[in-house]
């Protein structure tokens, strides 16, 4: 009975995809194990090892069949070959998962973990009362990976039972917004999230979160909320908050930016603490604004050839400060042309941290080649946009000149004629009266 042999084996084919699908949601991810070389007693400039790691990751506990079914490549030493349970799949994002074969792989990183009493006040709290538990005797690691895509931040605190090489996630700290680009002015959302492992004996006594801010050096405390005492931090960050429900219910740490402003440009670091334990992940946040542009002289004159004509394109209210600014010319037949770039002014900065700049271009008809006239655009390019503003120029007296070039010249001519004879009879006015008060005095 063939059919019967056919439909068993096409059963068979579905149930292995289905378990190897089932099973292959959480990545085996490549990482760097990265630690201090032993044998040199601190200073300032530990130097560091690095070795290629695996870490095949389930979210239930590995039995022993699955272990044989797995295969570590023989370039990875067997020591750095980890077994990790996950049980929240915090590891299984499809942003740590590309497809066999792609070209861009998450960036991963493994580092021993010493669990350490934090000393910062709004997390010391946590540890009062623990003379270090037994449950700290064990191996831990801390795992920091960057998904593809800008899609997610990661960082696990990771706990072995000594020399085990089969770790459990006990703490995951991560954000889905690696990176937030805003408005001026709009509110901004930073999200941040973190599980804690239910089984662990971690769970339950309490968590802290901290908020810094980060940028060229210049460091501050945005927010902090202790959770043993319910309380948060004095700081004086004004319009930043987090919600206090979604972080009991849901671990959701996100934190808000009422009204995003330039000074909030720079790297915000959201720390979970756990007695002895800390994980944290780092958003970037840019202010992304496009420049107000206007062209000067506003309208342009009309453009005489063999004159030159200065303008200028001021940019304003921008962040941040990269900008090209840059001009074209598209003339009255419909083709365009650069302008080149004009000199270009330095930044200025205004109060509210935007920016400001100008470009200066002389536009010699002659040597253009404006011909009869066109418009001339301004064009300001930032890293991810580009805006422009146009004004429209009009060249007269080129060998054929327009019905409009024609009007504007009677226009001026009459207007000369007027004002010619309008200075000869004021001339001529004064002159009669110079001569009849000569005439009163001579009297
Ligand atoms: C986390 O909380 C913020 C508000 O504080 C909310 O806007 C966001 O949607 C929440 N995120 C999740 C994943 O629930
Ligand atoms: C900038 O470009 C990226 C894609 O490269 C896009 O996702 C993002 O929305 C852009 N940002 C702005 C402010 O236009």
């Amino acid at each position: 009975m063939p059919e019967i042999s056919t439909i068993y084996k096409i059963s068979i084919i579905a149930f292995t995809l289905f378990f190897g699908a089932s099973g292959s949601g959480c990545p085996v991810l490549e990482c760097w194990f990265v630690q201090e070389k032993p044998g040199h007693g601190g200073g300032f400039s530990v130097p560091m090892s690095q070795e290629k790691s695996l870490m095949f990751i389930r979210t239930e506990a590995f039995s022993e069949e699955s272990f044989s079914r797995l295969h570590p490549p023989a370039d990875i030493s067997p020591s750095r070959i980890y077994y990790v349970t996950d049980p929240a799949g915090t590891f299984c994002s499809a942003a740590l998962n590309p497809p066999k074969g792609s070209v861009n792989k998450p960036k991963c990183e493994i580092n021993p973990f010493m669990p350490h009493a934090s000393m910062v006040r709004w997390a010391s709290a946590l540890t009062d009362s623990a003379q270090s538990p037994v449950y700290l005797q064990a191996d831990w690691f801390s795992v920091a990976a960057q998904g593809l895509d800008q899609q997610l931040t990661l960082s696990n605190i990771m706990r072995a039972p000594s020399a085990s090489k089969e770790p459990q996630v006990i703490l995951s700290v991560s954000s889905k917004t690696p990176v937030v680009r805003s408005r001026l002015g709009e509110a901004v959302l930073l999200d941040c999230g973190f599980w804690v492992d239910a089984s662990s004996s971690v769970h339950g006594s309490g968590f802290s979160i901290e908020w810094r801010y980060q940028f060229r050096g210049e460091g501050r405390l945005v927010l902090a909320y202790d959770g043993k005492n319910d309380r948060f931090a004095e700081t004086s960050e004004t319009g930043a908050d987090i919600d206090i429900t979604g972080l009991y219910e849901t671990g959701n740490a996100s934190l808000v930016l009422e009204e995003s402003q330039v000074r909030h440009s720079g790297t915000y670091i959201c720390t979970v603490y756990l007695p002895h334990l800390l994980a944290q992940v780092a958003v970037d946040l840019e202010i992304v604004e496009p420049p107000s542009l206007s062209i000067y002289p506003s309208p342009l004159p009309l453009l005489v050839p063999g004159q030159v004509l200065v303008v200028q394109c001021e940019a304003s209210g921008f962040n941040p400060h990269t900008l090209d600014l840059s001009w074209e010319f598209s003339g009255a037949d419909g083709t365009s042309r650069s302008l080149g770039q004009g000199s270009v002014t330095g930044h200025r900065q205004a109060t509210d941290g935007t920016f400001s700049q100008s470009s200066r271009l002389e536009l010699d008809s002659g040597k253009l080649g404006l011909g009869r006239g066109g418009e001339v655009t301004c064009v300001a390019k930032q890293p991810n946009m580009t805006r422009r503003a146009a004004a429209t120029l009009n060249v007269i007296g080129v060998s054929a000149p327009s019905i409009e070039d024609s009007m504007a010249m009677v226009a001026v001519a009459l207007v000369l004629y007027g004002l010619i004879k309008f200075l000869s009879w004021t001339f001529c006015a004064s002159d009669s009266s110079e001569t009849e008060l000569k005439d009163k005095k001579q009297k």
